[in-house]
């Protein structure tokens, strides 16, 4: 297979949900048909268990479990596919936004019976905003759920988008029959004890004809053929092209405990899905067809053994070839590295590999020297944009508890922040530590993993912000700008990378800061040029 046939057919996805709908069960059966896993239950939920936050060994376990299932590829029908693992936990989102920016679309599942939650919008609307194709699957059939067109409306005023149903179902909960697939043509009817069988599903091109009424009885065929006659009013027909731009998501609906409508949407999203896109750099646009490699790191794990502080850095292949033993420049540090046993991921496994191309995912061992959103290419200088930092939701000083481990601390806040697991900023006036993360769980993560990795013990102070604001001054030198800073001192800090950062006590302050120094632009990502 040559360089280009290799990148065509590789899929490169993850699938994002609210929590329990389905994410993990779906994934499952997508590498049952992969032939990736051979039974139900082999992967592992990621999730963390309600009300588990402080039971460390839970935060440990889940770690251990997203290392192996950070990556899960499998081949089907000769394309390779890669789906990339999203935490659902809402302390986790920023991991997941970050995963967001490696994928080239996405599969979202949505619970029948809840329709759209709040954790599903705020992942929508990231997958909106970089114009990442979308499939929905609207999972759990075969309970009592919300009616189909209602879900639908639900779906498009929730989150915004533009639906067109490529199946649907026959009856729901206790009535689920079936499902009709508008993609192409198939009648499957649903027998509770095929549970994990593949169902060929039967061609029924024209739901008119009156076999349909013997196979799933008249009052349901009837209502059928007007559902679809309904559907065919008053939603758009497909069109890849709008699909691929992210203006028109397709929708299909199943179970996926039930393996049912599983396999109409893997065999829908390897036609429709794209091979890997071309990405933006700083300077120019990186064409995946491109001969020459390069990759950006969007995820860093720390590795499970406290003794051995190397981390897995995961690398997205954007063009070119990543070969093993071949020197790659670190675009940021300006250095030459080479990697003897770089890993790529199968199923729930990994294994040293030679050669990896656009679409997958290279984890390399690191001792340090990769923060997230770092390039690496064959020399050129350029790098990958989009993997800003969000502004926090939880803030905190950070005290050293320990004065005679003041440089583990430093050294341990580092490492945890280049992973991406909370935000570091220093204030302006006094050099204090603040943390800020996504959700309260991070700091006793953050507070275990010092002390059980690197010996070093911190203590909390609470800290009133609502938000960090990225400052972006028209003028550096104007008076409103030197107003803004003198008037704003005690709140000023810089982030990570010495970016100034005002950390706002409120909606309100924010508000009345914009308006006080319109000149002064905030921001709430960290990436705004
Ligand atoms: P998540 O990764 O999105 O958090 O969801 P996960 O797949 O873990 O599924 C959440 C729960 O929903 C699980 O039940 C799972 O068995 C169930 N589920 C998934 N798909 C379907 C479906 O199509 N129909 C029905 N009825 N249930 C479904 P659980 O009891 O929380 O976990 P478990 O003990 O079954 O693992």
């Amino acid at each position: 297979m040559d360089f280009l046939e290799e990148i065509e057919r590789r899929r490169t996805f993850g699938i994002i949900s609210h929590p329990d709908a389905g994410k993990t069960t779906l994934t499952e059966k997508l590498l049952l048909y992969g032939g990736a896993i051979q039974e139900a239950g082999a992967v592992k939920s990621n999730k963390i268990k309600k009300g588990a936050t402080s039971d460390f060994m839970e935060i440990e376990r889940q770690r251990g479990i997203s290392v192996a299932t950070s990556v899960l590829a499998f081949i089907y029908k000769d394309k390779k596919i890669n789906i990339l693992d999203t935490p659902g936990h809402k302390d986790f989102a920023e991991d997941t936004f970050r995963t967001l920016t490696a994928v080239d679309s996405v599969i979202v599942v949505i619970d029948v019976a809840k329709g759209v939650e709040t954790q599903t919008e705020k992942l929508v609307e990231v997958c909106r905003m970089r114009k990442i194709p979308i499939i929905v699957f609207i999972n759990k059939l075969d309970r009592e759920g919300k009616d189909a067109f209602d879900l639908l409306d639900e779906v498009e005023q929730k989150l915004g988008l533009k639906v067109v149903p490529l199946s649907f179902p026959i009856g729901m909960g206790y009535d689920f029959k079936g499902i009709y697939n508008l993609w192409d043509k198939k009648l499957n009817i649903f027998s509770g004890d095929i549970k994990q069988t593949v169902s060929e599903g039967i061609e029924f091109t024209d739901v008119n004809i009156p076999e349909l009424d013997e196979i799933i009885g008249e009052s349901l065929a009837n209502t059928l053929r007007e559902e679809i006659e309904l559907i065919e009013e008053v939603y758009p027909k497909f069109d890849l092209e709008l699909y691929l731009k992210s203006d028109l998501q397709p929708v299909f609906f199943g179970s996926a405990l039930n393996n049912f409508g599983v396999k109409e949407l893997l065999d829908c999203f390897i036609e429709i899905a794209p091979p890997p896109q071309p990405k933006m750099s700083n300077i120019r646009m990186v064409d995946s067809k491109e001969k020459k490699f390069t990759g950006f790191v969007f995820k860093i794990h720390a590795n499970m053994d406290p003794k051995h502080r190397d981390r897995l850095a995961f690398v997205k292949v954007v063009s070119g070839i990543f070969k093993r033993n071949f020197n790659y420049l670190h675009v940021k540090q300006g250095k030459k590295m080479k990697f003897s046993s770089p890993n790529a991921f199968f199923a729930e496994k990994k294994e040293i590999v030679d050669e990896s191309f656009p679409g997958d995912i290279v984890g390399l061992h690191d001792t340090g020297n990769f923060k997230i959103g770092d390039t690496l290419t064959e020399g050129e200088i350029l790098e990958f944009k989009g993997v800003p930092s969000f502004s926090p939701e939880h803030f905190r000083y950070v005290n050293n508890a320990d004065p005679m481990k003041s440089k583990q601390l430093a050294k341990g806040l580092d490492q945890l922040m280049d992973e991406g697991v909370a935000q570091l900023f220093t204030l302006d006036l006094n050099g204090r530590k603040v943390i800020g993360t996504v959700g309260a769980l991070q700091f006793e993560v953050i507070q275990y993993r010092l002390e059980h990795e690197y010996g070093a013990k911190c203590s909390y102070d609470n800290l009133n912000v609502h938000k960090a604001c990225w400052v972006e001054p028209e003028d550096a030198y104007n008076d409103e700008f030197k107003e803004f800073k003198r008037v704003k001192q005690r709140y000023l800090a810089k982030d990570k990378k010495g970016q100034l950062v005002f950390l706002a006590d409120s909606a309100f302050t924010v508000q009345m800061t914009q308006d006080k120094y319109p000149s002064v632009k905030l921001h709430f990502v960290s990436e705004f040029k």
